[in-house]
């Protein structure tokens, strides 16, 4: 059903209600006076304590990137990436990695040489603290003691998942999900403001996953805990909020990407449960995991918002791949987690933990509208995430997807991915960074001007990696086709970079 969309309500529901979850209680213990937790940093010692280091001032640039190899004469353009920077500031921390300030890195590629620069965002929450030389505000997966009271969820808004670009890259975004995207500027990555799509939902969530149908018209949602609703956003080609809607859902308590096919969006809402009365906790403690509840396949109809629900396993959900119609069919795919709160739980700074049962398997899903019915099928691909395509094509058919996967687990316990697979149907090609590398998501750029086809990628897989040893970071570009016969170019930064969540290239 749709709500109609009243300003008052929706603050009531959505804004105010993330708010309120977002604040965490008042027990935890965040000072490290004796540097214990810096020792114990590993792995994630590298990037932080690179960034920021001594000296640090914000930015980090590279005019001339060291590479080795020739940077293929069509791969033009920036990749934009986005992910938690900074978690300690004075004798505060945060203990979750989705709590840290936001920090974009741009990697542009023109004339057969690299530069980067990296600006950690110079957010409201961040220009505050600063003032006050410590954290404000618990986070996420932190309860800080004496947080302050939280005026509106972009008071919190670390801007630290996403990007999103718009016309073209001329406008850019950092995208959080409790708030607001955060407009950067495109060349500096300098802050300008919190995007206001409409009067209604001005700091309302907007989610770090908007899908862009191939006529540039972008969708994107926002939830909140405990409202029981989604908002729904489209935005044609000029940037230009078009219709918004606020729709019923269940189990919308933690609701982070979505997919598009040329009639429907489609969500996968998990058996995720905010108890709403424990102040003494901080967010992430208080959700709780709904083990005899189903997924919810979740179908919206783009014509009218009208709304069909399927059920599926329970099991959990960050990413779904792309999404496409056929023959009546909805098709997709995501990586499905049967431990999906001990796996968020584990995202902790000092020592992330790694369970194999832990990890998300490649399951692809089948909706059946006529039928009404829903299945899903687990391939044998685990510890998989990032799941990447040709986004050219969001909503129809693709049959390369880019993902990361975290191989070795099972033997070394470490956390993060170490190797970078490209599918093709049922065909897979793998390379393996080693075990002393973070490999990061990794993207699908296609050869400018090339065709959807079936089988045979025409194109790129770029993306990062942290070497674990040195604390640097290299930019690999691999041939699509080759992906297994290992990167064509490597730039070798000389600074380690913070492990980032997502990454869009923008061709020029
Ligand atoms: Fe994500």
């Amino acid at each position: 059903m749709t709500l109609p969309m009243n300003r008052r309500q929706l603050l009531q529901t959505m804004a105010a209600s993330s708010a309120a979850s977002l604040t965490g209680g008042v027990f935890a213990t965040n000072s490290d006076p004796d540097g214990a937790f810096s020792r114990s940093f590993e792995p994630f010692n590298g990037p932080l304590s690179t960034v920021p280091g001594r000296g640090f001032t914000g930015t980090l640039e590279t005019v001339d990137v060291a590479l080795k190899g020739k940077i293929p004469p069509g791969l033009r353009g920036t990749l934009y990436r986005n992910g938690p920077a900074r978690f300690k500031l004075g004798t505060t921390r945060y203990d979750h990695w989705f709590d840290g300030d936001g920090m974009v890195q741009s990697f542009h590629f023109a004339g057969g040489k690299v530069s980067h620069r990296g600006v950690l965002l110079r957010t409201p929450k961040l220009v505050e603290e600063e003032v006050a030389g410590r954290f404000l505000y618990s986070a996420f997966g932190t309860a800080l003691p004496n947080s302050l009271p939280v005026r509106n969820p972009d008071s919190l808004n670390v801007a630290n998942i996403n990007l999103m670009a718009l016309r073209g890259g001329r406008e850019l975004y950092a995208l959080w999900e409790g708030g607001s995207a955060l407009q950067l500027d495109p060349q500096t990555l300098a802050v300008q403001d919190f995007k206001t799509w409409s009067p209604e939902t001005k700091g309302a969530s907007f989610s770090a996953h908007p899908r862009t149908s191939p006529d540039g018209t972008v969708w994107n949602f926002g939830y909140a805990a405990h409202s029981g609703k989604l908002i729904i956003y489209e935005i044609d080609v000029s940037g230009t909020l078009k219709r918004q809607a606020l729709i019923e859902a269940p189990q919308a308590d933690m609701v982070h990407d979505f997919a598009i096919t040329p009639n429907y969006l489609v969500f996968l809402l998990m058996p995720l449960v905010l108890k709403p009365q424990a102040p003494q906790v901080g967010r992430l403690d208080r959700y709780e995991w709904q083990a005899d509840a189903p997924l919810i396949a979740m179908v919206v109809s783009k014509a009218d918002f009208s709304v069909k629900r399927f059920e599926l396993d329970n099991g959990g959900v960050f990413h779904l791949g792309n999404a496409w119609e056929e023959k009546g069919l909805i098709r997709l795919a995501y990586a499905r987690y049967t431990q999906f709160l001990p796996h968020l739980q584990g995202l902790t700074l000092p020592t992330p933990k790694v369970a194999v049962d832990q990890l998300a398997r490649w399951t692809q899903v089948e909706i059946n509208l006529q039928q009404g019915s829903a299945r899903q099928s687990d391939r044998d691909l685990l510890g998989v995430e990032f799941p990447r395509f040709d986004t050219r094509f969001t909503g129809e058919r693709t049959d390369f997807t880019v993902l990361m996967q975290n191989a070795h687990a099972r033997v070394r316990g470490n956390y993060g991915a170490d190797t970078v697979l490209g599918l093709t149907g049922e065909k897979v090609q793998r390379f393996t960074y080693g075990a002393d590398w973070i490999a990061e998501e990794h993207l699908y750029v296609p050869r400018p001007g090339s065709a959807n086809t079936a089988h045979t990628p025409s194109g790129w897989v770029i993306g990062t990696a942290l070497h674990r040893v040195s604390g640097k970071t290299t930019l690999s570009v691999f041939e699509a086709q080759g992906l297994a016969n290992g990167p064509v170019v490597q730039l070798a930064l000389p600074y380690g970079l913070p492990l980032g969540l997502h990454g869009q290239f923008v061709a020029t």
